[in-house]
């Protein structure tokens, strides 16, 4: 019998023991043995819970138990979690998680201590939620020098913008919808101003190039200023507005990774990707582009992926499932020469002033917001841009740079 631990009975704790024993015949299949979960660490008790026996609060009870083979940290955070995920992997215990905070602070720490001691770090579910990724990039796209990756890797935010785009929601009002739905992370403001999305792109260049990808290094912006005068512009130009975790491998090899909110022509697969789904593009050298799509958030998908991870676990006893990610930093590229469009907003005094700023190249949006107008770039260098726009101080209101 496979005897696992799972540490945290939040969301996707309680999703992970219910994934285990509702689809236990087909589990315990699976890992060529029966699956059980013998404890549940947390600080609650949790009384008339179906599992309420299995709660432990003392975590020396798991990692002292030589029955355990295989733990579920799914608690969150980089405090606790890190330390036992460490003391765990120490122990030969495998460890799976959906705590991407963690994977990409001390990824290439925790790979190496599991390789040390002949077990896994599993983290599929802490990047698309439920989506395979990190197993495709791990295995079915080794024969494919990536040359990108970039889409909506956040389901809160993308839950959100669906939200504001179809019904002109107030952005405090579909931010409880989302934490009520269980999307959301404990402080909601990883997931508006682009932290989780940032540190999900992290983990997704870290192992595209096999190099560390600083999550800190990734210029992040949320969706905190995105408004709906921004979508009135967007719909206009039938576009979309989706935040982005967008990452390119130069020819040199360093790495142009950035997130933040863009405008996405309607055209575009990524516009149909709403909801609480995310929609990973990869390209390939070979392959060229390959959509992964599916639930990217919320307790039973974030759990089934756990689940499987821990059924991979479970198939290779005594063996480290091979990733490349070592400590070694990536090199990352220079953001300032990235070459796009981009949309503005400006008052209306300023017209001539944005005109005068980005040349007559440019298109002139849509007017009818009273006091204002927009603005669509010729395409230029983000420096550029940027040098412009701030020039402008607070003649102009908004920018979101166009895919
Ligand atoms: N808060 C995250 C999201 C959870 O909304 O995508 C899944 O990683």
């Amino acid at each position: 019998m496979i005897k696992v631990a799972v540490l945290g009975y939040g969301t996707v704790g309680s999703g992970v023991v219910e994934v285990i024993e509702r689809n236990n015949a087909q589990v315990s299949k699976k890992a060529c043995d029966e699956m059980h979960v013998k404890y549940i660490l947390d600080l609650r008790d949790f009384p008339g819970d179906p599992y309420e026996d299995r709660v432990v609060h003392d975590f020396n009870v798991i990692v002292e138990d030589p029955e355990i083979s295989i733990v579920c940290e799914v608690m969150g955070g980089v405090g606790a979690a890190y330390q036992f995920t460490k003391a765990c992997l120490e122990k030969g215990k495998s460890v799976c998680t959906s705590n991407k905070e963690l994977v990409a602070k001390h990824g290439p720490e925790l790979l190496a201590l599991a390789k040390a001691n002949n077990c896994n770090y599993l983290f599929e579910a802490s990047v698309g939620g439920g989506i395979p990724i990190i197993r495709p990039l791990n295995s079915a796209l080794t024969a494919e020098k990536i040359e990108a990756i970039f889409g909506i890797v956040n389901g809160t935010t993308n839950y959100m913008l669906t939200k504001m785009e179809r019904e002109g929601a107030d952005y405090k009002e579909v931010l409880k919808q989302a934490q009520a739905l269980g999307y959301a992370e404990a402080n909601p403001t990883a997931d508006v101003e682009g932290h989780d999305a940032c540190r999900k792109l992290a983990i997704l260049l870290s192992l595209v190039t096999g190099k560390n990808v600083s999550s800190e290094d990734i210029r992040t912006e949320g969706i905190t200023t995105v408004s709906a005068a921004d979508f009135a512009y967007a719909k206009a130009a039938n576009m979309t507005i989706k935040l982005l975790a967008t990452g390119k491998v130069r020819e040199d090899d360093s790495l142009e990774a950035l997130v933040a909110p863009f405008m996405v022509s309607k055209d575009h697969p990524l516009a149909m990707i709403n909801d609480v789904f995310n929609g990973v593009f990869v390209t390939g050298n070979m392959l060229g582009d390959a959509l992964f799509y599916g639930r990217g958030a919320g307790k039973l998908p974030t759990a089934s992926a756990v689940v499987a991870d821990v059924v991979d676990c479970a198939r290779h006893p005594g063996k480290t499932v091979t990733c490349f990610w070592d400590a070694e930093p990536a090199t990352l590229a220079d953001m300032g020469e990235a070459t796009r469009r981009y949309f503005l907003r400006a008052k209306e005094e300023a017209k001539k002033a944005v005109e005068d700023a980005f040349g007559q190249a440019g298109t002139v949006l849509d007017e009818s917001i009273e006091g204002e107008f927009g603005y669509m770039t010729a395409p230029m260098q983000e420096r550029d841009f940027m040098a412009a726009y701030k020039g402008l101080g607070d003649r102009v209101l908004n920018y979101i740079r166009l895919l």
